[in-house]
C-alpha cells in the first residue's frame, strides 16, 4: 500500500524514503566561521545587528548548522537562499520588535510560513532578513474555533482537533502551512459546503507595518478583515488566525488510479462533478491530477476523494468509481489519519506552477491534455522531469458562503462551476529552469487563449496554483482591488509590505 502510494502521488511523497538530494553548493559553506554576513545590504546588517542584541538566541547567522537547516526549508529547491540573518520568533510582541527593527533599519526582508509557496522570494530573500515562524506552533482548541499560530502545518491543525471529533476548513495536504494557505484563500476538500479557508477564519491577529499589533474581525477593523481574506501579504504579519471547526467525526476517503485510456472518461466525470455539485449538502472535494512519466511513458490520472460522514465507497466519487481503474482503495478514516499519509516534503524538486481557470468542459480539456502531452513530449530529455496535469475544481456552490455570510472575500466569485486548471512542472537542476518554465509559460497562455476563443476561459487566477509570473489581483473585481488599495494606504502608509516585504503575489499600483 504505501509502496503503491509513491508512485501515485504526483506531486506528494510519502514521509519514508529520502527525496532528492538538495543541491550540494548550498552546503558547501556551513563550516565557515564568518559570523559578519557576506553581502548583506546594510538595511540587513543594521537589522541583524539589533535582532543579535536584543534576541541573540533567536536569531541564525550564516556559518551554523541551524542557518544552514532554515535555508532548505522550501519545498520548491527554486527557492533556497542565503538571507543575511533568520530571526525566529517565539511571540507577536517579538514579531512587533522585528518590524519596528526593519523599518528603522530600512531593511529588506521576507517571512516564511510552511515555505510551500513556490517561487524564489515569494517567502525567502537573498541578503536580506528572513523572518520564519518555525518557533510559534501554540494553538487554542475552543468549542467551535481554534486559535492557530503560523508556524503550524495543517497536519498540526487536525491533530489538534482530532480528539475532539472536529476539523478545521484547510489544507488538503499534510505539510503546507496555515499562514500562507489561509491568506490566499484556501483551498480544503470541503469547499463546497463551508467555502474557502479565508472564508473560515473569524480573527486575525496582526501586526502591522509600524509595528502596531491590531485585531481584525467583524467589528475591529473590519476593513482590514475583509482584506485578508484572499489579499495576501500585503498588508501585515498575521500572527494568530481564529478559525471556525465542524464536527467531523469521520471522513469517507478513496484513491483511485487509472490508465491512460482512461484519461477522457476521468475528465468528463470530474467536469460532472464541478457542475453537479452545485446543490449538494454534503462536504466533499479532491486532489485530482494526471501525472505523466516520459521515461516509461506512462500516463497515470489519479484521483483522491473525501467526504465527510461514513460512506463507503464514497457516494460523491461514484463517477470516478465506474471508471474501470488500475487501483482503487476506499477508507473511513480521520481527517488527522487521512493527512498524515500525505506528505510534500521540503526540496522535493526544483518545481514551477502555472494556471488559468475555465468553464468546464471535457473535450476541450481533453484536447489541452493531448497538447500538454505533445508539448512535454519535446523537453522530455530534462533531466528528473515531473510533469503533472492539475485540476482544481471550484463548484458554484464554494462561493456561496462569501456571498451570504455579510463579509464575503476579495475574490468576489460570481458562483459558476469553474475547474482551475494547472500544470505542475518538476525538475532536476538550474541549468533547465529557462528551458522548463519558458515552455510551460507558453503553453499555458497558448491554451488560455484558446479558451478565450471558444468563451470558456476566465480570468480568475488562484494564488495557490499560478506562477510568479502571472497577476492574480489582475482577475479580481477592479472594484475590489482599488478597495485593497485604499485599505493598504490607510494601514501601511510607509510601504512596510510592499517597499522592504516585496516577495510574494503583490497588489502593485
Ligand atoms: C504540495 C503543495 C500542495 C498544496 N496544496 C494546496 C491545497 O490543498 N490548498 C490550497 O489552497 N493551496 C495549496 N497549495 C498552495 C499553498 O496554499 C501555498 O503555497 C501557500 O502559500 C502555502 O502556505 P505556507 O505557509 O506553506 O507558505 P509560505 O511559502 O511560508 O508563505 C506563502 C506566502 O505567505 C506569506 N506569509 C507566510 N506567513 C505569513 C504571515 N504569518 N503573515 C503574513 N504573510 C505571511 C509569505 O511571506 C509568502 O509570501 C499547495 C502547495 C503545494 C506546494
Ligand atoms: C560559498 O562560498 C563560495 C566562495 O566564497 C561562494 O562562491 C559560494 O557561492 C558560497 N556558497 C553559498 C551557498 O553561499
Ligand atoms: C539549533 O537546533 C537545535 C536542534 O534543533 C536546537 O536544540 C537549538 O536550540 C538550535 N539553536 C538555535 C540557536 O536556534
Ligand atoms: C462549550 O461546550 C460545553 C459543553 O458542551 C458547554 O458547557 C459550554 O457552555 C460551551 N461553551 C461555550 C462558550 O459555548
Ligand atoms: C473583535 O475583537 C475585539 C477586540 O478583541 C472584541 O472586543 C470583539 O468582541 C471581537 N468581535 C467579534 C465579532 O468577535
Ligand atoms: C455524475 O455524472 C452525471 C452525468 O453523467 C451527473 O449528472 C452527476 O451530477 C454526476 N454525479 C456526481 C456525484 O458527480
Ligand atoms: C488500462 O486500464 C484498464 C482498466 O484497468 C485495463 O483494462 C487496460 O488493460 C489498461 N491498459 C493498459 C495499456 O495497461
Ligand atoms: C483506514 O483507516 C483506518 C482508520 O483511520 C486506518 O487505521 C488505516 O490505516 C487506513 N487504511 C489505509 C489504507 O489508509
Ligand atoms: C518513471 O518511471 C520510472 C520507472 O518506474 C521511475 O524510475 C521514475 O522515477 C518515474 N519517474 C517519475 C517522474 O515518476
Ligand atoms: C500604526 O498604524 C496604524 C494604521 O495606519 C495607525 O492607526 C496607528 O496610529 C499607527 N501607530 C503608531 C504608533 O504610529
Amino acid at each position: 500500500m504505501m509502496k503503491s502510494l509513491i508512485a501515485l502521488l504526483p506531486f506528494v511523497s510519502l514521509a519514508l524514503g529520502s527525496t532528492r538530494p538538495f543541491l550540494s553548493h548550498r552546503q558547501a559553506n556551513v563550516s565557515s566561521t564568518s559570523v559578519n554576513p557576506v553581502g548583506v545590504e546594510s538595511g540587513a546588517r543594521c537589522a541583524c545587528k539589533k535582532l543579535v542584541t536584543s534576541y541573540s538566541d533567536l536569531v541564525l547567522l550564516p556559518g551554523s548548522a541551524n542557518y544552514t537547516a532554515q535555508t532548505i526549508y522550501y519545498w520548491d529547491v527554486r527557492s533556497d537562499m542565503d538571507p543575511g540573518c533568520i530571526f525566529l520568533p517565539k511571540t507577536a510582541d517579538q514579531v512587533c520588535n522585528a518590524v519596528e527593527i526593519f523599518t528603522t533599519c530600512d531593511a529588506q526582508f521576507a517571512v516564511r510560513g510552511g515555505g510551500h509557496m513556490n517561487y524564489p522570494g515569494s517567502n525567502n530573500i537573498e541578503g536580506g532578513v528572513l523572518l520564519a515562524f518555525n518557533n510559534m506552533n501554540d494553538y487554542k482548541v475552543h468549542n467551535d474555533t481554534i486559535d492557530v499560530s503560523p508556524g503550524m502545518t495543517w497536519y498540526d491543525v487536525y491533530s489538534a482537533l482530532d480528539p475532539y471529533g472536529r476539523a478545521a476548513i484547510g489544507g488538503r495536504l499534510k505539510t503546507i502551512g496555515v499562514p500562507g494557505l489561509t491568506l490566499i484563500g484556501g483551498v480544503s476538500y470541503f469547499i463546497n459546503k463551508y467555502g474557502f479557508a479565508m472564508d473560515n477564519v473569524v480573527s486575525y491577529d496582526v501586526v502591522l507595518g509600524n509595528g502596531t499589533q491590531v485585531i481584525a474581525n467583524a467589528t475591529s477593523h473590519p476593513d482590514l478583515f475583509w482584506a485578508l481574506k484572499g489579499g495576501a501579504n500585503n498588508f501585515g504579519i498575521v500572527t494568530k488566525f481564529t478559525l471556525k471547526t465542524y464536527s467531523m467525526p469521520h471522513i469517507s476517503t478513496t484513491i483511485q488510479e487509472f490508465n491512460e485510456s482512461g484519461v477522457y472518461d476521468f475528465l468528463k466525470a470530474t467536469c460532472d462533478w464541478v457542475v453537479g455539485d452545485s446543490e449538494t449538502t454534503i462536504a466533499a472535494g479532491s486532489v485530482l491530477d494526471i501525472s505523466y512519466n516520459v521515461t516509461t511513458g506512462e500516463m497515470s490520472p489519479m484521483l483522491l476523494g473525501v467526504q465527510e460522514g461514513i460512506s463507503n465507497p464514497p457516494s460523491m466519487f461514484k463517477n470516478f468509481t465506474a471508471i474501470p481503474g488500475t487501483y482503487k482503495i476506499n477508507n473511513v478514516t480521520t481527517a488527522k489519519q487521512w493527512a498524515s499519509n500525505l506528505d510534500s516534503p521540503k526540496q522535493m524538486f526544483r518545481v514551477m506552477f502555472a494556471h488559468h481557470s475555465m468553464y468546464p468542459d471535457p473535450d476541450v480539456l481533453y484536447s489541452m491534455y493531448q497538447t500538454w502531452k505533445s508539448a512535454i513530449d519535446q523537453i522530455a530529455d530534462v533531466e528528473g522531469l515531473y510533469p503533472t496535469m492539475v485540476f482544481n475544481i471550484a463548484p458554484a456552490s464554494a462561493a456561496k458562503v462569501a456571498q451570504t455570510n455579510g463579509v464575503g472575500n476579495v475574490w468576489g466569485l460570481a458562483g459558476e462551476p469553474l475547474i482551475w486548471w494547472q500544470f505542475s512542472t518538476g525538475w532536476s537542476n538550474a541549468k533547465d529552469d529557462l528551458r522548463v518554465e519558458s515552455t510551460i509559460r507558453q503553453l499555458t497562455e497558448h491554451l488560455h487563449g484558446l479558451n478565450k476563443a471558444n468563451g470558456l476561459a476566465r480570468e480568475f487566477v488562484y494564488m495557490g496554483d499560478a506562477g510568479e509570473w502571472q497577476d492574480p489581483f489582475a482577475g479580481f473585481p477592479g472594484e475590489n482591488v482599488q478597495r485593497m488599495r485604499e485599505i493598504r494606504a490607510d494601514y501601511d502608509p510607509r510601504g512596510t509590505f510592499s517597499r522592504l516585504n516585496w516577495g510574494g503575489f503583490k497588489l502593485g499600483f
